[in-house]
């Protein structure tokens, strides 16, 4: 409060000085509407601008106080000929930040160049869109699951603008028609969901009164703190894109204790400010989709496409209460043709910028662009204001790396999601780099393999030592063959124990039992398998000496297994019994002992019979 009451001060004193070229435009009509239905605020205004002076005018200033300059996302203007009907056809503004000498610290300026300029007498329609983020402030800060949030907005019933303005009005949309409280004017309508100020008449230059509206809005409040987005152009026919996002729930923090029985009976009370799911808007022949994050890939449970759109649901593991974070990667395939195009001897992407997610606004954005190898004269044409760098990647098959381009930004809202490009030379003997390498790699491998073998061969058949290079060759087929089974045996005993872990975790002792019984089948297949390997390897003068640590080896692995199975019946039968008492849990830690320490030495044997 005591904040806006200073700058109101200062906007005053300021009225009085400003300087005389500014006066020459009034405003003769100025609607202004503000959307507060989502946690992004769109400001859209509707105005005529009106040259009152001698001199043309090539310009229209836009003041905003210094706070909500801050948040300014995004600031579109654009003029349109005529009114009503015959509205013409609309052109887009430029517009940069034009801060004059004599304006105070808490102003900014931002000025729109006009197509043409605006001769004495002569008037103007203007659309100006004013996109802020982080402008409504949770109030109370703090709730619990079952409170609903409350919201904070704040700004001036008249708009700062440095002209003086004929008439004037403001629109306030919220999310429904409850509403805890609102400053009311001389001139305030409440109806519906809408606040309605105005209008007021023949108001001066940067004429200020605040007015606060404190409203209940469970609007998702999804910020993505951070958001990197790569996309990867591969000329056999992918665009391939990853997006990886750390997420926090920006609203009111939620205190007390989550209740997920609550959330579950009755999620629009007992959660009314949580967001459960976000929805991507994907391109219509996005393909190979994926979900996942930290724990593993997440089953998405809906995935809609048309002709026009592929839509995701996204579904974090739980939902999202204030302040609570989530982190998790999209990833998706595009055809090349719909995104790439040539002009002359160039190439270039043709992609949109932004977040696909509905209503997420961007804190950071890092955009990288992943090129071909060999890809040269690089550069991108992004609509707005970005930081721009370049990198190198590389993945497998890379000599020289594939030349990425960065881009960042901050602040980035979904009207940002906007066309931009990415120019670049590449020719076309690039392409067979790879391939190239790939047929030499074959080639160089025939050649090797050629050699060999003519080595080989000068060993004659006949001779006593090439008998014994068979058999030393089938020795070491039969003992591959054997590392194989018990490598099997050692896998089965791990799906095992997992069981057991799964059990303690939901309690299912049939799904256990399930497990337990095709193991059993599994293991009794194998150790059948076994047994002739051995008796070939105990029949082979060749294998004689290595044959103590083979059969060791069996002997330790069948100890092993059987130890498990001990243990997994004693577990499953307390689990059975619903109870475990103190012996059995004794019994179970002496069968893990040694499980732990037969593991080992099975490691170890399996290692030296590798290195035969
Ligand atoms: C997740 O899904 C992707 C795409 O379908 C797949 O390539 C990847 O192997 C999966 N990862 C896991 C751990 O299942
Ligand atoms: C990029 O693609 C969009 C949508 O297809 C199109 O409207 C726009 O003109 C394209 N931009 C360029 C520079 O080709
Ligand atoms: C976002 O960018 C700003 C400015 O570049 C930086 O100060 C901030 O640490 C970044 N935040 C994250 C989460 O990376």
């Amino acid at each position: 409060m005591s904040r806006f009451r200073f700058d109101l001060l200062l906007l005053l004193v300021l009225s009085l000085q400003l300087s005389p070229a500014l006066s020459d435009l009034i405003i003769s009509k100025l609607d202004r509407r503000i959307d507060l239905t989502s946690q992004i605020v769109r400001v859209t205004m509707t105005l005529k601008v009106e040259n009152t002076g001698h001199d043309p005018v090539s310009e229209v200033s836009f003041t905003f106080p210094e706070h909500q300059a801050n948040n300014l996302a995004l600031l579109l203007a654009v003029s349109t000929e005529g009114k009503g009907k015959n509205r013409g056809a609309a052109t887009n503004l430029p517009i940069g930040v034009k801060q004059p000498n004599d304006s105070p610290p808490s102003l900014v300026w931002y000025a729109a160049s006009l197509p043409k300029e605006l001769g004495k007498g002569e008037s103007l329609n203007m659309d100006v869109l004013a996109v802020f983020t982080h402008s409504l402030r949770p109030f109370p800060e703090k709730i619990t699951q079952a409170e609903p949030q409350l919201l904070l907005f704040q700004d001036s019933a008249h708009f700062t603008s440095p002209y003086n303005v004929k008439v004037q009005s403001l629109t306030v949309k919220l999310p429904s028609g409850n509403v805890e409280s609102y400053t009311k004017l001389e001139k305030t309508k409440f109806s519906g969901s809408e606040i309605k100020y105005g209008p007021f008449e023949n108001l001066p230059a940067l004429s200020y009164s605040p007015v606060i509206i404190h409203f209940p809005s469970n609007k998702p409040f999804a910020i993505a703190k951070e958001l990197v987005r790569e996309i990867e152009i591969s000329h056999w026919g992918n665009v391939q894109v990853t997006e990886h996002y750390s997420i926090i729930h920006g609203g009111a923090q939620s205190t007390g204790e989550f209740s997920r029985l609550d959330f579950q009976a009755r999620p629009e009370v007992r959660g009314a400010s949580a967001f459960r799911h976000l929805i991507a808007m994907l391109p219509p022949r996005a393909h190979s989709i994926y979900y996942r994050d930290a724990i593993g890939n997440i089953s998405t449970s809906n995935i809609h496409s048309d002709s026009s759109k592929t839509l995701v649901e996204i579904e974090p593991r739980y939902p999202m209460f204030g302040g609570w974070k989530t982190s998790f990667t999209i990833g998706y395939g595009l055809p090349l043709h719909d995104y790439l195009f040539q002009s002359g001897g160039n190439r270039f992407l043709n992609i949109t910028f932004g977040s696909p997610l509905f209503d997420v606004l961007v804190e950071n954005l890092t955009l990288k662009v992943v090129l071909p190898e060999g890809s040269k004269d690089i550069y991108s044409s992004v609509p707005f204001p970005v930081k721009e760098s370049q990198e190198t990647k590389f993945s497998h098959l890379d000599i020289a790396g594939r030349p990425t381009i960065v881009i960042e930004k901050v602040n980035v809202v979904p009207e940002h999601n906007q066309y931009f490009q990415v120019h670049y030379k590449f020719s076309n003997i690039s392409l067979l780099t790879e391939p190239l390498m790939l047929i030499f790699g074959f080639f160089a491998l025939f050649v090797a393999c050629i050699i060999y073998m003519h080595a080989d061969l000068t060993i004659s058949k006949s001779s006593s030592s090439y008998l014994a290079k068979l058999q030393w060759d089938e020795v070491q087929g039969t003992i591959q063959q054997l590392q194989d089974i018990i490598n099997r045996c050692l896998l089965i005993h791990d799906k095992l124990e997992a069981s057991l872990r799964e059990l303690s975790r939901t309690g299912d002792v049939q799904a256990c039992k399930a497990v337990r019984k095709s193991a059993d089948s599994l293991l009794k297949d194998l150790s059948k398998e076994l047994k002739p390997l051995l008796a070939l390897l105990q029949s082979s003068p060749q294998a004689a000496h290595i044959l103590p640590k083979v059969e060791d080896l069996v002997m330790k692995e069948r100890d092993l297994q059987e130890k498990i199975l001990l243990k997994h019946t004693t577990v499953v039968d307390s689990y059975e019994r619903k109870s475990m008492s103190r012996d059995a849990e004794n019994r179970v830690a002496a069968i893990q002992q040694k499980i732990s320490a037969l593991k080992q030495e099975v490691d170890d044997l399996l290692d030296f019979v590798e290195d035969i």
